[in-house]
């Protein structure tokens, strides 16, 4: 792979993007603080931009504080933001009286109608994946419906003390949106890496469940306005296998909330866990990015936690800024420093030298190039 050329500065405007920070709990502080020195290389390298930070408090820190995790005043600020970088938030013991976690999920991701929630899986190079299987011969992306589906109620299930349940939402409106982002994002690609093919797979239990039958009805009815992408069904039990087996068949993947939670982190841990994976969360008005995976409060302060899946968040940011080169330039470094060793993960993921030295390697090949 070579190297993205830095652009030609500009000399009159630079480009300025208003971004806020929330820096999280657990090891949210620690990846945030790894990943600044890494945008600071970047916006070096390639000039031209200019990104104001402004740091939130959000989460279960501010929850056990304030009985609230996110305040109405961060809210209004990302809303007048280009964009928010987040990192893990929620703690464990951190719950509300329903025993669901005081996280931001309904608040930032409804809130904001942040309706996709976008997630690569793509194997790199120096990574040692439990399955068999060459760098870039797995690159796909889970596109997960974010504002609703089963996740819908959010700690607003109806029931009883003996009963309890949560209901599955799909809706037209919803679907539709889903399925073009997806189609659309198709486009973008280069295809599935076994055949080339650029290809939308709907993922859904249609066998069983109406509401997922509708979702896949109305897929449908959105990919007869995309003839030139391929277009295929799957059912999420066997999508949990086929992502195993074969994920180079597989291009964009498409489906309902909960579906989309369980197969991106089966598909993170295929291509060497969730702490390589990151992810946006995209709307027509607001997008913030961040990992796919939680807090790991046993971890925190320890400066042992990964800081690739908080990196690689950066650059989806870059992408959606329009700041192409310095997207392109954070994912060849983090390639570069797994692919010649200079940072190895341990079994459980975790980097050999600590997260600074892993972050440091990157911002060093950053500005050695
Ligand atoms: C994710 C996370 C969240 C989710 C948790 C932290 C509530 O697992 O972003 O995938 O369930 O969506
Ligand atoms: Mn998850």
């Amino acid at each position: 792979m070579t190297e993205p050329a830095p652009m030609t500065a500009t000399t009159g405007d630079v480009r300025r993007h208003r971004v806020i920070v929330i820096r999280g709990d657990g090891i949210g502080p620690e990846l945030i603080d790894a990943t600044l020195p890494v945008i600071d290389a970047v916006a070096r390298k390639h000039g031209g931009f200019q990104l104001d930070f402004v740091e939130h408090e959000a989460g279960a820190g501010l929850y056990l504080r304030e009985g609230q995790s996110l305040r109405p005043e961060t809210m209004a600020a990302i809303r007048q933001a280009d964009a928010m970088f987040k990192a893990p938030v929620g703690l464990p013991d951190v719950r509300r009286d329903d025993g669901t976690e005081a996280g931001l999920l309904g608040g930032l991701r409804v809130g904001l109608d942040t309706y996709a929630n976008v997630r690569p899986v793509r194997l790199m190079p120096g990574v040692d994946a439990p399955i068999k299987a060459d760098p870039g011969s797995i690159d796909y992306v889970i596109v997960r419906e974010n504002t609703e589906g089963l996740y819908l109620s959010r700690g607003k299930g109806v029931g009883t003390t003996e009963v309890m349940t949560d209901t599955m939402l799909i809706s037209r409106k919803g679907t539709e949106r889903i399925a073009r982002f997806a189609f659309e994002l198709a486009r973008t690609r280069n295809g599935a890496p076994e055949d080339g093919r650029r290809r939308v797979t709907c993922v859904d239990k249609a066998n069983v469940l109406s509401s997922l039958a509708y979702f896949r009805q109305i897929f449908d009815e959105v990919g007869a306005l995309y003839p030139d992408i391929e277009q295929e069904h799957l059912y999420a039990d066997a999508a949990a296998q086929e992502l195993v087996q074969r994920p180079g068949h597989y291009d964009v993947l498409v489906m309902e909330n909960l579906l989309g939670d369980i197969l991106s982190d089966l598909g993170g841990a295929t291509v060497g866990g969730i702490g390589l994976c990151c992810s946006a969360n995209i709307g027509d008005d607001h997008a913030y990015f961040e990992p796919i995976h939680g807090s790991a409060p046993g971890l925190a302060g320890l400066d042992r936690a990964n800081p690739i899946s908080q990196i690689l968040a950066a650059a989806m940011m870059f992408d959606h800024l329009g700041e192409t080169p310095a997207a392109d330039s954070i994912r060849w470094a983090v390639d570069e420093v797994l692919g010649s060793a200079t940072v190895v993960l341990g079994p459980s993921g975790q980097p050999n030298g600590g997260t600074k030295a892993a972050a440091q390697a990157v911002v060093d090949v950053i500005g050695n190039t």
